[in-house]
């Protein structure tokens, strides 16, 4: 039974939440957070050392600065939870927050005709569409509120570990030593992460932004004689960045400007503009070896077997670029990081962990950066059929605008999609959010919505390998255009062609059109 019935309900606290909760300001949202804290990520799933890695100008709402937007150092993961502590109570929207209220389940209760058919109508039909199950920390309870819109924001990271599966009895349980996933590192004090990895044998898999930032903390807990070597296991190489510039030049000329992106394909391109993205194929290639080469150059990649096969263009492509900690190769020279490749299978034995080749490494712990699994606190929540829809027809989440699921009704999805910065990249869905449930225009068929999200797709995929990730980097600028054009925002936001054509594009440039 619902004991509450409002217009619109958000499902996480995050940077997505709250972006949405001041978006939507206007309809009085209710905002569930599973936790005593917004922040999501920022909060739960950062080490003592996490940092941004996105300058922080772009990692800026449009209407709330930075107070030291010119600082180019990147803000530790505390700055970001005040930053946006302060954007939330400036806007009063921490008023919309339920805190410890995690929702364990979703109930649609709208048309099941129009359901079937993937309608899309009014997006407040002034009648509940869906019924949100909470639970809170102070009670086993189970409270239902009744919405007529839903926005989930439950993130893509944190909560969640995917955990490697193990062939039978060669799993954690027959290892002697300790088995940490990062989000339980995460949880850790100073003096508690110190004591897990000094003096121990330490093993790590993975080797993206997690993995590398572990393998440098666990080297600053073994300084010293007596300090053991960390190792981590890469499977996958990819390419690491050291700052943001390359051979002197600003790292955002090669991606982030509309003379840069103009070179990638992107959607509803017509016949000329293919073809023309053909013949550009060789500038692209150039930028992205421009890159490789100063990133060999400047860091002993192919000294530790680290230099990718792939461009780089194929991880800057899949927002997978990550920013190496400044001491990361000083400690793997000094011995305290060792690296192992390996692609192959492998599980526990007694004193370590074993490889597919029968090699083994001793381990006192083993930590697995292994990353996280989002889409299991979607299926968690979200009924079927819809939950059967959520990756419907190709395997990715289908989303217009990066936002609605075409064949899922009344209900929208921030934070999803990812860019260089996905705070702008959530910002601006969740102003032409609230401009599409204010009735400021329509979304159009549901066919020619799953249309153009399989022209993203097709994109993804024609220009990384890594396209799962849903990543729009090298034609963000042009997905922006099409949010400013059905928002009836002017797409080109500078005020002078060279502008145009030369300068970055962050969130400052969406700022509300009066
Ligand atoms: C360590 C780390 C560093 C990152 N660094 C960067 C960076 O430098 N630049 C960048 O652009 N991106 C970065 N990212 C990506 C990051 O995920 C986004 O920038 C952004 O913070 C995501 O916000 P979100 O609100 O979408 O998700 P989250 O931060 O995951 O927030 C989701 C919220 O939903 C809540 N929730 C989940 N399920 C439920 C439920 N059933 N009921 C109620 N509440 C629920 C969670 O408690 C959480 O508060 C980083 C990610 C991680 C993990
Ligand atoms: N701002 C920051 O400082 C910061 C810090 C941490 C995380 N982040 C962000 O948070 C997100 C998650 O990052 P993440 O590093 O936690 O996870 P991730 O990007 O998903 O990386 C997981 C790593 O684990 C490896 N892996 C997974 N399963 C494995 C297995 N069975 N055996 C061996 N290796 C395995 C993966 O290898 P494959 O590549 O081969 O799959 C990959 O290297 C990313 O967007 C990242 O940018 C940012």
């Amino acid at each position: 039974m619902a004991v509450q019935s409002k217009k619109i309900g958000i499902i996480g606290g995050g940077i997505s939440g709250i972006a949405a909760a001041k978006q939507l300001s206007k309809f009085e949202p209710v905002v569930f957070e599973a936790t005593d804290s917004i922040g999501g990520v920022w909060k739960h799933c950062s080490y003592r050392s996490t940092k941004l890695q996105t300058p922080r100008c772009d990692y800026e709402f449009s209407d709330f600065p930075w107070t030291q937007r010119d600082n180019t150092s990147f803000p530790s993961y505390q700055e970001i939870l005040d930053y946006l502590y302060s954007y939330a109570t400036y806007f009063d929207v921490l008023k919309f927050v339920k805190f410890n209220s995690k929702v364990v389940e979703i109930r649609y209760i709208g048309d099941s005709e129009s359901a079937a058919r993937a309608e899309y109508g009014s997006l407040l039909p002034d009648r509940p569409v869906w019924e949100v199950g909470v639970q809170t920390t102070q009670s086993e309870t189970i409270q239902w509120y009744a919405f007529e819109f839903v926005v989930i924001c439950t993130g893509k990271y944190g909560d969640i570990p995917a955990i490697p599966k193990f062939p039978q009895n060669k799993g954690p349980e027959i290892f002697k030593g300790k088995v940490v996933h990062t989000i339980d590192y995460c949880k850790l004090n100073e003096e508690e992460s110190t004591q897990l990895l000094k003096g121990k044998k330490v093993v790590i898999f993975g080797y993206k932004k997690s993995a590398i930032d572990l393998a440098v903390e666990c080297a600053e807990a073994n300084q010293g004689p007596e300090g053991e070597a960390c190792t981590m296991v890469v499977r996958t190489l990819h390419w690491t960045v050291p700052h943001y510039s390359v051979w002197g030049l600003p790292f955002y000329m090669f991606y982030s400007t509309r003379a840069s992106q103009y070179l990638h394909e992107r959607p509803n391109q017509g016949f000329l503009r293919t073809l023309l993205c053909h013949m550009l194929s060789p500038m692209r290639s150039a930028v992205s070896k421009i890159i490789e080469s100063y990133l060999t150059w400047k860091l002993p990649l192919e000294k530790y077997g680290l230099k990718p096969d792939h461009p780089f263009e194929e991880d800057y492509a899949s927002c997978q670029m990550a920013i190496l900690p400044e001491n990361f190769f000083s400690e793997a020279d000094k011995g305290k990081i060792a690296i192992k490749r390996s692609t192959s299978k492998w599980w526990f034995w007694e004193g370590g962990v074993q490889f597919e080749d029968g090699s083994r490494l001793d381990a006192d712990v083993v930590v697995l950066a292994t990353g996280f699994d989002g889409k299991q606190k979607l299926k968690a929540i979200i009924p079927d059929p819809f939950r059967s829809l959520l990756e419907f027809p190709s395997g990715m989440m289908p989303l217009y605008r990066g936002t609605i699921n075409p064949l899922i009704p009344n209900m929208a999805f921030v934070g999803y999609i990812e860019s260089v910065s996905n705070l702008h990249t959530a910002e601006i869905r969740c102003k032409w959010l609230s401009r599409l449930v204010d009735n400021q225009f329509r979304l159009p068929s549901v066919d020619k919505m799953l249309e153009q999200t399989m022209k993203e797709m097709e994109i993804m995929r024609r220009t990384t390998r890594f396209y799962k990730r849903s990543c729009i980097s090298t034609f963000s600028i042009n997905h922006s255009d099409e949010i400013c054009k059905e928002m009836g925002w002017s797409s080109w936001r500078k005020k002078s062609w060279i502008a145009e054509a030369f300068s970055p594009y962050n969130s400052q440039d969406y700022e509300e059109e009066k």
